[in-house]
């Protein structure tokens, strides 16, 4: 893997070391969103799913992000869909209906947190499931997305992974709770009706570039939200 551009200049190699360096999260609370893409700009493939459009060399930045992060925030329709498993950090799911996705019903306590609002038709169920501590409820029809950053810093849990879905990462977006994005880029071209990175209203969100590594034709960028800095 070669750096093409980052803080230190170009470079023909990068260690596990370095990539942790030059993906280290800043000393607050920080929420960064992680996703892949085909050239042509399609989040999933054909499965529906991104697993059929990553690779390994996204799947090790995939991999050093969750080992960076203090917790992993998720959409429950990625989730559902993905069908997450509890893992070795957090999962926080962000849900409108509080319906909790079958696999993540039985983890253990505070390995899973929904965030949720007052209106979700399944809050009650989602109590029962997680218990009530482990239960945010961030607003009346919605969930406040900042709101849910600094409870969960709050809890010790500082640096946050977003890994989409679409609808989730355009919700941040627009209620500025996100810092960064990490976006590979896939050498592939799929053509089809696949799903973008981001899905729903309109926005328009100026980003800056802080780091392109590339490895066998995949592009992999670390961008700030301009805001943010
Ligand atoms: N290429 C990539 O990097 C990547 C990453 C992740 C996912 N994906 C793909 O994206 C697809 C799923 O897309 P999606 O847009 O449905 O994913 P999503 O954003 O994870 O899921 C949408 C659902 O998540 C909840 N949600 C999202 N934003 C919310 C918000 N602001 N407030 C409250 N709840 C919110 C809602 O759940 P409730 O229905 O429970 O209310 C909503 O129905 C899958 O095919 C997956 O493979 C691709």
């Amino acid at each position: 893997m070669r750096i093409l551009t980052g803080p230190d200049g170009p470079a023909d190699e990068v260690t596990d070391d370095d990539l942790r360096r030059l993906y280290a999260a800043p000393d607050r609370p920080w929420l960064r969103a992680n996703m892949v893409g085909t050239v042509d700009g399609a989040a999933t493939g054909e499965s529906g799913k991104s697993g059929s459009i990553n690779n390994d060399i996204d799947k090790r930045i995939f991999d050093l992000l969750r080992d960076l992060a203090d917790a992993v925030v998720v959409g429950a329709g990625t989730a559902r869909i993905e069908a997450y498993r509890p893992a070795d950090r957090p999962t926080v799911v962000v849900s409108r209906s509080g319906q909790v996705p079958d696999r993540l019903r039985d983890a253990g306590p505070g390995r899973v947190v929904m965030a949720t609002c007052q209106a979700a038709p399944d809050l009650d169920a989602a109590r029962a499931h997680l218990g009530d501590d482990n239960v945010l409820v961030l607003g009346g029809h919605r969930v406040d997305l900042c709101v849910l950053k600094d409870r969960l810093a709050e809890r010790g849990l500082r640096h946050l992974l977003c890994e989409g879905g679409p609808h989730l990462l355009r919700d941040l977006l627009d209620q500025g709770a996100l810092d960064e994005l990490d976006k590979s880029v896939v050498p592939r071209l799929v053509g089809g009706l696949h799903r973008r990175i981001t899905d729903g209203p309109p926005l328009d969100v100026p980003l800056e570039l802080r780091l392109l590594l590339e490895e066998e034709h995949t592009l992999l960028g670390r961008w700030y939200v301009a805001r943010s800095n």
